[in-house]
């Protein structure tokens, strides 16, 4: 039994934003992930993130901003806690040394991105601002974190609706750790692997989303996916984002004959809520029709986007072109473990923060540079919640079951019914065939049911995406309607 004061499963923005709090005041953090440090979308996010910072800007609008975007289907308080805390938040961040990106005047300089009514995101490394937060947070941490690398979880410990840690599993090693945790904290991200095209990095798989409902989370809003209009796209594969910020600095989408293909769509038009840009470009794409960003308006492309110049070139791909091919991909998770802007499930001890939490914040559809956002924020709300509310884990007798999974599907099967039933456009039609799909593979056991242990964890990561992927259609069969992200067409 290993023992510590908080686990954290996942090392992206949230779980980094937790231990970095909870660190000056000496908790003994241990974060566990199943790739690398690094390994983790926020690393890979490019967009950067918003908040009313610059005196032109109020968090109301902010606010009015996210409430849009997210078709008023969000939890307003949240919304409120999140947009109205972001400022200080990122000045304390600046104060531990993060350097965010300037303008001439030396001063911070705002971005613009969809559904944002004026500039409020604020860079680093121009698209690198994923990666220069997640090395600052690194930075910030101390000894009393121990980060350990490989390492995947395989199923919360819990009992009588207490969690009390983790059952680990090392895939260099194949050792097996037992956990024990007065706080427990999902921070495993979304579910962006269940898609064939997606900007997540290969370790989302649903795993936190699967074990929160063995492990009996309530779940929330999981029908809404979020696609990215603008993942670069070269014969229907998919290589990585071409980010939003293009577009807020005048790329436009054009369709291979040079129409802008956004005219006449929305008020918005190339900058209107990602929903409403991903349905249009898939809707050209579905014509046979190539779509291109043209990015003819940028000056100093390769400066101000790095890491889209790189992924670009490294795909033959000249960005002097100045046509970058395009398509969406699955990109963010609005739906998840239902839990307070605290972090607080329903399960006492377990807390989810980041992606696979849903808070309501972002309802129907995210606005644009919310999601690192949120992670900062809320990792802090859930330090201090950690920090004020005394937990003892309690004692738990590790019985692993006996039950065993027969065949599964291959990852890219499950990837190709997802697209094709719950992807950019649904059919109420349709939507009940893929749930028997998934159910040929009994995707429902509850805890305590399967033999984790014995079970080699890349079966375990494709049942997980089974059990993630069961239960969004649940949810999407459901909701009759088309909001936001969940566009379903009755025939
Ligand atoms: C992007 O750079 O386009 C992604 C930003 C986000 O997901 O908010």
């Amino acid at each position: 039994m290993i023992k510590t004061d908080v686990l954290v499963i996942g090392s992206g923005i949230g779980a980094l934003s937790v231990a970095s709090e909870l660190c000056k005041y000496k908790r003994k953090v241990t974060i566990i992930t199943k790739g690398l440090r690094k390994s983790c979308n926020s690393s890979l996010a490019q967009g950067g993130i918003s908040v009313a910072l610059s005196d032109k800007d109020d968090y109301h609008w902010h606010y009015e901003d996210t409430m849009i975007a997210g078709c008023n289907l969000n939890d307003s308080d949240a919304v409120m806690k999140l947009v109205s805390t972001a400022p200080n938040v990122i000045r304390e961040f600046i104060k531990t040394g993060m350097v965010f990106d300037k303008d001439e005047n030396g001063n911070i300089a705002f971005g613009r991105e969809g559904a944002h009514r004026l500039n409020r995101i604020i860079h680093a490394g121009g698209d690198r601002t994923g990666l220069r937060v997640v090395e600052q947070l690194l930075r910030n941490v101390t000894t009393d974190v121990n980060i350990v690398q490989n390492e995947m979880a395989l199923e919360l410990r819990v009992k009588n609706g207490k969690c009390s840690g983790a059952i680990t599993k090392n895939l260099k090693t194949g050792e097996i750790s037992h956990y024990e945790a007065d706080y427990t904290v999902l921070a495993t991200g979304g579910i962006g692997q269940l898609y064939p095209s997606t900007s997540n990095d290969v370790t989302i798989t649903g795993d936190g989303m699967a074990m929160a409902y063995r492990a009996g989370c309530k779940l929330k809003n999981l029908e809404f996916i979020q696609f990215h209009p603008t993942m670069l796209t070269i014969n229907g594969k998919a290589y990585g984002l071409v980010s939003e910020a293009v577009r807020g600095a005048g790329g436009i989408l054009i369709n291979d004959k040079g129409e802008k293909i956004m005219e006449g769509i929305h008020p918005q038009k190339d900058l209107a809520p990602r929903d409403v840009v991903s349905r249009e470009v898939y809707a050209h794409y579905l014509k046979g029709e190539k779509i291109f960003l043209d990015t003819s308006a940028i000056d100093n492309f390769r400066e101000k986007f790095p890491t889209v110049t790189e992924i670009c070139e490294e795909h033959g791909v000249n960005v002097d072109d100045k046509m970058i091919p395009v398509a969406p991909g699955a990109h963010f998770h609005m739906g998840g473990v239902e839990a307070t802007p605290e972090g607080i499930t329903n399960i006492d001890g377990l807390y989810a923060v980041g992606e696979v939490a849903c808070t309501g914040v972002h309802g129907a559809n995210r606005l644009a540079s919310n999601s690192l956002l949120e992670g900062l924020v809320f990792g802090k709300l859930l330090a201090d919640y950690i920090v004020n509310t005394p937990r003892k884990a309690e004692e738990f007798d590790d019985t692993i079951p006996t039950e065993t999974l027969g065949d599964l599907p291959t990852k890219k099967e499950i990837q190709h019914q997802m697209m094709k039933f719950l992807g950019i456009v649904r059919h109420t039609g349709n939507i009940h065939s893929i749930i028997e799909w998934f159910e040929q593979y009994s995707p429902d056991k509850k805890f305590g049911k399967l033999d984790i242990v014995n079970t080699p964890p890349e079966k375990l990561e494709i049942y997980n995406m089974l059990t993630a992927g069961w239960l969004i259609a649940k949810a999407a069969e459901k909701r009759k309607e088309s909001i936001g992200a969940h566009y379903i067409v009755n025939d």
